[in-house]
């Protein structure tokens, strides 16, 4: 009673209506974090500067050249972002060396805050930053580095092996963004935020990880959201795009007339999506009643 031609019939519709329900406007979350213009997670998404700086595998992930950074929170009002680096040491872990290295457009759009501090640890004597370099190093809030030594279990090591404590340095991420590790001649380094209100407290309370202050590109995004669309860009030219719908980009904002007053893509994107579930259901109501 099924005739193959049905069969061949609802494949047709199926495959003709999947692209217009996979074929999703950029998600806006990744778990409980925000995913807001600048950034996107998913290709075409947000401004191209950001393209390919996020990945969401079940946790937010920052993309630089020395590794994955879990993004701990996004502030869209300071814009800034708080990194973790898992593989780095902090006040209760030594890990194996590793450096920091952003790319060059990252070091340039979303560099760490001057608030986040590099301490670099176990350094020889010969160490840049204890000869020609040594103004690159400072305290703060009180603090100087040879505090993290007595302070940390995971830092004791290198007190414990000379009986005196190795050099250190609490420097800026421009030190570390122009000299490698082995550069700067220090075995480890870790990094802490917010360091101007740590006046009083002990690195075991510190926060370790870097904050990030990234700056928004001037590309008339607001116009886009404000006609109901969603900033990304064209993944072949690069070139800034509004997404209106899932069947429709615009090149400055979605046209006026295609909206409702419950306003914009949103609305658009729920018909389309109605539409195709409309050309299953018929489909199979097709297959049914022949
Ligand atoms: C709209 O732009 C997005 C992101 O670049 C792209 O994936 C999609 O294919 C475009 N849609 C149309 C209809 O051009
Ligand atoms: C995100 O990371 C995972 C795991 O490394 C990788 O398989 C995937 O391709 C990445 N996704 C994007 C969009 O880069
Ligand atoms: C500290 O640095 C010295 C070289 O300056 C190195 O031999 C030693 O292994 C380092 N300590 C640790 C615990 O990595
Ligand atoms: C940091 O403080 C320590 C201890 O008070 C002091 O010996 C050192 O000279 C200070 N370093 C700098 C760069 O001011």
């Amino acid at each position: 009673m099924q005739h193959p031609q049905n069969h061949q019939l609802i494949f047709t519709l199926i495959a003709l209506a999947l692209p217009v329900l996979s074929a999703n406007l950029c998600r806006s979350f990744c778990g409980t974090i925000a995913i807001n213009y600048p950034f996107g997670v998913d290709d075409g998404c947000g401004a191209p500067q950001y393209r390919q700086m996020l990945n969401c595998t079940n946790d937010l992930f920052f993309i630089a050249t020395s590794g994955r950074y879990k993004v701990q929170s996004i502030d869209y009002q300071k814009k800034t972002m708080v990194v973790y680096d898992p593989a780095m040491s902090t006040c209760s872990i030594l890990q194996p060396h590793h450096d920091f290295v952003m790319t060059d457009i990252q070091s340039v759009i979303i560099p760490p805050t001057s608030d986040t501090v590099f301490a670099l640890l176990n350094c020889s004597i010969d160490s840049p930053v204890l000869n020609h370099y040594k103004n690159l190093c400072f305290n703060f809030s009180g603090h100087s580095c040879d505090e993290l030594y007595g302070a940390c279990n995971a830092f004791r090591i290198f007190h414990s092996l000379t009986n005196s404590s190795p050099p250190c340095c609490f420097t800026g991420y421009d030190t570390v963004k122009y000299m490698s590790m082995n550069i700067l001649d220090c075995t480890h380094y870790t990094s802490v935020i917010n360091t101007d209100n740590l006046k009083g407290v002990g690195p075991l309370d510190w926060v370790y990880g870097m904050k990030l202050s990234y700056s928004v590109p001037e590309t008339g995004c607001e116009r886009c959201t404000r006609s109901g669309g969603t900033c990304g860009y064209d993944t072949e030219t690069a070139v800034m795009m509004c997404l209106c719908s899932t069947s429709t980009n615009a090149t400055r904002e979605c046209a006026t007339g295609s909206i409702g007053d419950l306003g914009g893509g949103q609305k658009f994107t729920l018909w389309t999506n109605f539409h195709a579930f409309a050309l299953v259901m018929e489909a199979l109501i097709s297959i049914i009643i022949l």
